[in-house]
């Protein structure tokens, strides 16, 4: 059965878009449980994630399951027609487990033993906690495999939010070992990667390699940047051990676990194969003004890691969160409107963390649907309100996001290369990179999709206009992509520090930057970032005109016709009102068009497009003032 399949048995249960949150019910007893069928009906509540804390209380002991109190929350939930994400609640082991197996426990990289006592404290390598964890999926599957509430898999909570590159253990040494053999095949070639005739690193044995512990200076940034890869792909192992009892035992139930906001750690295009549906989890800052921005790129990305298929929104907070310093409330209105961005970007649901807002523990300040003051609160009745807007347009529910003419390029190891030590300037930072190429955008409301750098080139020339921010590490392969696809009538805006080294981190010679210098005609010959943050470089123009020059002369932007394409360089990150002006004029060139023609400043639209073929637009005001807007097509 395939994930289309799969995916029926979550959408089949649902009228319109999902809506609901986090449930915990073992927090409570059965008085508020009663309450928690009221308000939820109350709410418009369709779809709950379930059991996500809740291994200790389902598996009170080693192999002594209690599922009575969970049964009878799912067969209440079913009666209410409220669909269930089940959670495998391995996310945060029990007491009993560490404590009879401490070396679950992760190890940082100077070599402190993490306690329990919070959350995520598993090594990811560990047999231990695997066998445990799939152990309890399995009997979870085995159960509620048929129960009607069930719709969706959860596994886990937030892979890598806590624990990604934190363990340096024994055993997870052997594991990187053990994933570096199979990467490199012999010592020899691992050598040759790592580049260890530098500071007389050279290995003999796979034995004598560790994780990159705390060391007295640089680590090898190749070993570093393989760290990374390895902690993706350790979790990665994790999440498809207890996949694989799921889907074999619930064949037709799909399966995701939630994504952490702009998350470096995880290269989420190598795990998005392996979810039925992307979900994600999203607490935008209700003080930072970048934060509408920054939330609407994220959702690019997910609305990207599929390839422009919808996603499940399946944290947000209705108010303030816990965990940063200050945690504003989100003042009236503002969850409705972050609650449409994320359907105008293609979520399928809104969810919330959580759904009752807890008496006691870590997160008793952090807001719930139904806060400590209950029904007769703002929250609440902005809840209720919502629920029976989102009810209100079922034909959301099947539609696709449109797809873009722009589009992002993304890499998660390039990122990871990109921001490792030793290099020209530390302000150069993936995410400020994307963020400034896609702001231009996002202002002028011009829908921009993402994709990852292994795109290939049929789906690549879909678009007519592609952004490259800083694609520091690239492979000959993809370099050869990118010039193909401008050669062929592309456009490209590419950034500062792209093109410079490989996979392995080795700098590609021939000239700043090799794999793109005829593609850009020109060449750096010196990287010079400045004491103030700025990034500049001294380029010889091969082909390519400037466009605008610092005053001392030197190009800042260039323009090189390559084949039947177009190829922008950006030798330093120009200020945003100079970015929106270069953008707009390429879009002009390219033919890349706002979704609704002529919105007033501070709106922004994207559109869906219904199973029958109609185009649906949401429209957001993201201003103080009232706006009209007229509905004209494109
Ligand atoms: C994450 C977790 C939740 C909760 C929220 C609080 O998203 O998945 O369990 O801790 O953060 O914001």
């Amino acid at each position: 059965m395939d994930e289309t399949a799969r995916l029926r048995r979550l959408y089949g249960r649902l009228a319109s878009l999902g809506y609901g949150g986090d449930y915990n019910p073992e927090q409570w007893g059965p008085e508020v449980h009663a309450e928690d069928a009221e308000l939820m009906r109350e709410a418009g509540v369709n779809l709950v994630t379930l059991g996500i804390f809740s291994w200790a209380k389902t598996e009170p002991a080693p192999g002594a399951y209690d599922f009575t109190w969970l049964d009878g929350h799912l067969d209440r939930l079913a009666e209410a027609g409220v669909a269930v994400g089940l959670a495998t609640m391995t996310a945060s082991p029990p007491p009993w487990l560490t404590r009879l197996h401490p070396s679950v426990l992760p190890v940082t990289e100077d070599g402190v033993r993490l306690h329990p006592g919070s959350r995520q404290h598993w090594c990811p390598s560990s047999p231990v906690h695997r066998t445990h964890a799939v152990r309890l999926a399995e009997r979870l599957a085995t159960r509620y495999g048929t129960h009607p509430a069930l719709a969706l898999w959860h596994i886990g909570n937030e892979y890598g939010c806590h624990i990604s590159r934190h363990c340096h253990c024994e055993v997870s040494t052997a594991a990187f070992r053990g994933w570096l053999r199979q990467r490199y095949g012999t010592v020899a070639e691992l050598n040759d990667a790592w580049s260890t005739d530098f500071w007389s690193q050279r290995y003999g044995t796979f034995e004598e390699i560790h994780t990159p512990r705390k060391a007295p200076s640089f680590r090898n940034p190749a070993q570093q940047l393989d760290y990374w890869r390895f902690s993706s792909d350790e979790l990665l192992a994790c999440y498809l051990a207890e996949k694989e009892v799921l889907t074999r035992i619930t064949p037709d139930v799909p399966v995701t676990t939630n994504f952490v906001p702009l998350a470096k750690t995880l290269d989420l295009f190598a795990w998005a194969p392996h979810l039925d549906v992307i979900a994600y989890d999203s607490y935008p800052d209700p003080h930072d003004e970048s934060a509408p921005h920054r939330t609407a790129f994220s959702y690019d990305v997910m609305r990207g890691l599929k390839d422009g298929r919808p996603w499940l929104l399946l944290e947000q907070a209705p108010g303030a969160v816990n965990w940063r310093e200050r945690n504003g409330r989100k003042p009236p209105g503002r969850m409705r409107l972050d609650s449409w961005q994320a359907v105008a970007h293609g979520a399928d649901s809104v969810l919330f963390f959580q759904w009752r807002q807890s008496r006691g523990g870590a997160e008793k300040f952090h807001s719930a649907m139904v806060p400590h003051g209950g029904r007769e609160t703002r929250i609440f009745r902005e809840v209720r309100e919502l629920g029976a807007e989102l009810a209100s347009y079922p034909d959301l529910l099947g539609s696709r996001p449109e797809r873009a003419d722009a589009a992002l390029l993304l890499d998660w190891p390039s990122w990871w290369a990109l921001e490792l030590d030793a290099h020209p300037s530390a302000d150069v930072r993936l995410l400020d990179a994307a963020l400034a190429h896609h702001k231009p955008l996002y202002d002028a409301s011009v829908a921009c999709d993402v994709v990852s750098a292994k795109t290939d080139l049929a789906a690549l020339t879909r678009y007519r206009l592609l952004l490259i921010p800083n694609l520091y590490s690239v492979t000959n392969e993809t370099a050869e992509r990118i010039c193909t696809y401008v050669r062929t009538g592309g456009t490209v805006v590419m950034s500062y520090f792209s093109g410079i080294t490989d996979e392995h981190d080795r700098v590609h010679l021939g000239g700043y930057p090799a794999p793109f210098r005829a593609l850009l005609g020109l060449r750096v010959e010196e990287f010079d970032p400045r004491p103030d943050g700025t990034w500049t470089e001294e380029i010889h123009l091969e082909g390519a005109q400037a466009v605008t020059s610092s005053p001392e002369g030197a190009p800042t932007v260039t323009r090189h016709t390559y084949g039947e394409g177009t190829a922008w360089y950006l030798s330093t990150r120009p200020a945003p009102k100079e970015m929106r002006a270069l953008l707009d004029r390429v879009r002009a060139e390219c033919g890349v068009r706002p979704t609704l023609p002529d919105l007033p400043e501070g709106v922004r639209a994207r559109t869906r497009v219904t199973a029958a073929g109609d185009r649906l637009h949401v429209v957001l005001n993201e201003g103080d003032l009232s706006v009209e807007v007229r509905r004209e097509s494109r």
